[in-house]
C-alpha cells in the first residue's frame, strides 16, 4: 500500500527533527560490550560462557535458549516453540525465525469440542491432545547453522551440563510447581522429576534431568535428527499418545522452522521492529502505537494518559480477535493494519473523558489465545541482536513428558480459537483466522521487539500470555520518553484486550487516585491475584557508549554486561 500524503508529510517532519536534534558527536557503530538479560542467571552465564569461547550473539541464543529449557522447565523447552529476532551487524539484515509449535495432521477444528459443542478446556490444556509439535529443537539447529560462529555442540554444551549435574530451584521454581503439582501428578512421568514425594519442592532443591541431558546431547550429535526422525521422535509420539495425543512420525519429520519478515513501523522518531504473524504481537503493538502518536502523551495528566494508552489496546486487541493467525493459512492485510491512517480511523471515537465501551467497537467475526513463556534478550561486542521468545504456553505445558525423553509437552493448541468467541485460558477470543487446522500454527501474543531511537537503540519482550503486547507497549513507551531499561522492566502494568471490557492491572499497579479517576471514566478495574510478567531488557546507546541490562525485578532474572 502506498504511504498517504499524511504519513509521508508525518514522516518528513519526524526525519527533519530527528536531524536537528542528532548529536554533533559520531555515535558508535558497535557497542564494544556484550549484555545478556534471560529470566534466569544460569542461562545468562550459559551464554555468557558461550560468547567467551568466541561465539557471538546468536550462538549465546542458541546456549541460553537452551538453558531456559532446562532450568525453567515451566517457561520453555524442547517440546515447545519460540520466536527469535535478529539483527545481523555485518549487513544491517534483519530476521525473524518462526520456530511455533504446529497443530498434528489429525487435528480437526472440533477437536477441544464435546458432542453438544460445547469447549472442554482440559482437552486443550493438560495431556497429549493439547501439545502441538514443538519447533525449539529445529530453530536451534537453523540458528547455529545460518547464523552462528560455533558448533551447535558448543553452544549446548552448558544446557547439558545443567541438565547432567542439575540446577538448584528458587521461589519461582517453587510456585510454579505447586500450581501445577495435580497435572504433573497426572502425568507419570514428570512429576519424577520435578516434584519430591508428589509435592513441590522447597527452594534449593536440586533437579537432576539425566534424560533431558540425552536428548540435548543427542542434537548436539545429529543436529536434531534423532528429535525429527530417529529413536526420540519415536518415543515423543508413543509418549503423546499414551497421553491422549493424535502426533503421527510424519507430523515430526515434516516440521520446518520458518523465516519471515519482521514487522516493521515508526512512532514518532523511533523505528519499531517486531514479530509478524503467526504472532500478534508487532501488529497490535504497532496498531496501538500508531493511535497514541496522535497525542502528546507528555503533556497529558497521569490518568487521560492511562486511558488514552488503555483505549489504544482495547482498539488493537479487537483487530487480533478479528483478523489475526498462521499467515500460511490466512490472508491478513498487515500494511492495512499498521497504516496510520487505518490509526485515525481507529481512534475515530475515542474520547479523553469516557471510556469506549468494548461492545460499540464493531462486532468480532467469530475468536483467538499462557501465563508463562520467557524471554530473553542479546547484544554481542559487534552490535548482533537478538530478541527471543519462547514458550511451552501454561507452566510445564500439558505436563506431559515422553517417557525416555526429558522432554515437557506444550500445551499451545490452547493459543488456537476453539470455538468462535470462546475465552483460551487467557480470556482471548477470536474468529476463523485462528481456528484449529492440520500444520497450522496458533496465533501467538510473544513480542520479541526491537526499538531503533536516533541514538538509542532497544531491546525488550516478556512472557505473559494475552498481556506480554500491553507490557511490550508499556515498555516501548518508557524507552520513547528517555528512561533507563531498569524503568521499562519496573513500570507498574495494566491491561486491556477489548473483551472482557475490563482494565486489568497488577497488584499495586494503580493508585487509588488513579483507580478513581479511571473508573469516573467508565471503565471498569479489575486487580489481577499478583503482579505479572518477566521482562528482560538491554539498552546501547549509540552516543555514550553505554550497554546496560535489566531484569523484571518481578522474577529471579540475570541482567549481565561485560567488555
Ligand atoms: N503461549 C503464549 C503465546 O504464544 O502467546
Amino acid at each position: 500500500m502506498n504511504m498517504s500524503r499524511r504519513t509521508w508529510l508525518k514522516f518528513l517532519a519526524a526525519a527533519l527533527a530527528a536531524l536537528l536534534t542528532w548529536p554533533l558527536a559520531a555515535l558508535e557503530t558497535a557497542p564494544g560490550a556484550n549484555a545478556i538479560a534471560s529470566a534466569h542467571p544460569d542461562a545468562t552465564a550459559a551464554g555468557r560462557e558461550v560468547l567467551e569461547a568466541g561465539g557471538n550473539a546468536f550462538d549465546a541464543a542458541v546456549a541460553v535458549a537452551a538453558a531456559l529449557a532446562v532450568v525453567e522447565p515451566y517457561s520453555s523447552g524442547l517440546g515447545g516453540g519460540a520466536f527469535f529476532l535478529l539483527h545481523r551487524a555485518a549487513d544491517g539484515a534483519e530476521h525473524f525465525i518462526d520456530a511455533r509449535e504446529t497443530a498434528p495432521a489429525a487435528a480437526t477444528a472440533d477437536m477441544f469440542l464435546d458432542e453438544h459443542g460445547e469447549f472442554v478446556r482440559e482437552r486443550s490444556l493438560n495431556g497429549g491432545l493439547a501439545a502441538g509439535i514443538p519447533g525449539l529443537p529445529a530453530a536451534l539447529v537453523h540458528l547455529a547453522h545460518q547464523y552462528g560462529k560455533l558448533d551447535l555442540a558448543r553452544s549446548l554444551a552448558p544446557a547439558i551440563r545443567l541438565a547432567r549435574e542439575g540446577f538448584e530451584t528458587g521461589p519461582r521454581y517453587a510456585m510454579m510447581a505447586g500450581y501445577r503439582a495435580a497435572a504433573l501428578r497426572a502425568s507419570g512421568t514428570a512429576d519424577a522429576v520435578f516434584l519430591v514425594d508428589g509435592e513441590a519442592p522447597a527452594p534449593g532443591t536440586r533437579i537432576v534431568q539425566p534424560d533431558l541431558a540425552a536428548t540435548l546431547a543427542s542434537i548436539a550429535a545429529d543436529d536434531a535428527e534423532s528429535f525429527y526422525r530417529g529413536e526420540i521422535a519415536q518415543r515423543l509420539v508413543a509418549g503423546a499418545n499414551a497421553a491422549g495425543g493424535i502426533w503421527s512420525l510424519d507430523d515430526l519429520a515434516t516440521y520446518e522452522v520458518r523465516e519471515r519478515p519482521p514487522i516493521v513501523g515508526r512512532y514518532h522518531d523511533i523505528r519499531v521492529v517486531s514479530a509478524p504473524p503467526p504472532s500478534s504481537g508487532g501488529i497490535v503493538l504497532l496498531e496501538a502505537l500508531n493511535i497514541l502518536e496522535r497525542y502528546d502523551l507528555a503533556a497529558l495528566d497521569e490518568a487521560t494518559r492511562l486511558h488514552v494508552v488503555i483505549e489504544a489496546m482495547r482498539r488493537a486487541y479487537r483487530d487480533r480477535a478479528d483478523f489475526l493467525g498462521d499467515p500460511d493459512f490466512t490472508d491478513i492485510p498487515v500494511a492495512h493494519l499498521i497504516d496510520k491512517d487505518y490509526a485515525d480511523w481507529l481512534a475515530r471515537d475515542l474520547t479523553l473523558d469516557h471510556a469506549t465501551p468494548s461492545s460499540s467497537l464493531p462486532p468480532v467475526g467469530a475468536k483467538p489465545e499462557g501465563r508463562d513463556t520467557t524471554h530473553f534478550s542479546v547484544i554481542d561486542a559487534a552490535g548482533n541482536r537478538v530478541a527471543a521468545t519462547l514458550s511451552i504456553n501454561t507452566p510445564f505445558g500439558s505436563t506431559v513428558m515422553p517417557p525416555g525423553t526429558g522432554v515437557v509437552l506444550n500445551n499451545e493448541m490452547d493459543d488456537f480459537s476453539a470455538a468462535p468467541l470462546t475465552p483460551n485460558t487467557y480470556g482471548l477470543v477470536g474468529a476463523g483466522a485462528n481456528s484449529v487446522a492440520p500444520h497450522k500454527r496458533p496465533l501467538s501474543s510473544m513480542t520479541p521487539t526491537f526499538v531503533e531511537g536516533p541514538t538509542r537503540i532497544g531491546i525488550l519482550g516478556t512472557p505473559g500470555g494475552s498481556r506480554i503486547i500491553s507490557m511490550v507497549l508499556i515498555g516501548v513507551l518508557e524507552f520513547a520518553a528517555g528512561k533507563p531499561p531498569t524503568d521499562w522492566v519496573a513500570a507498574p502494568r495494566y491491561h486491556h484486550q477489548y473483551l472482557p471490557d475490563v482494565v486489568q492491572y497488577e497488584a499495586g499497579g494503580l493508585s487509588a487516585e488513579l483507580a478513581a479517576a479511571l473508573t469516573a471514566r467508565g471503565h471498569t478495574l479489575s486487580e489481577v491475584g499478583r503482579n505479572y510478567g518477566n521482562m528482560q531488557a538491554i539498552l546501547w546507546d549509540r552516543a555514550s557508549g553505554k550497554v546496560e541490562a535489566a531484569s523484571d525485578p518481578r522474577g529471579e532474572g540475570g541482567a549481565d554486561v561485560w567488555p
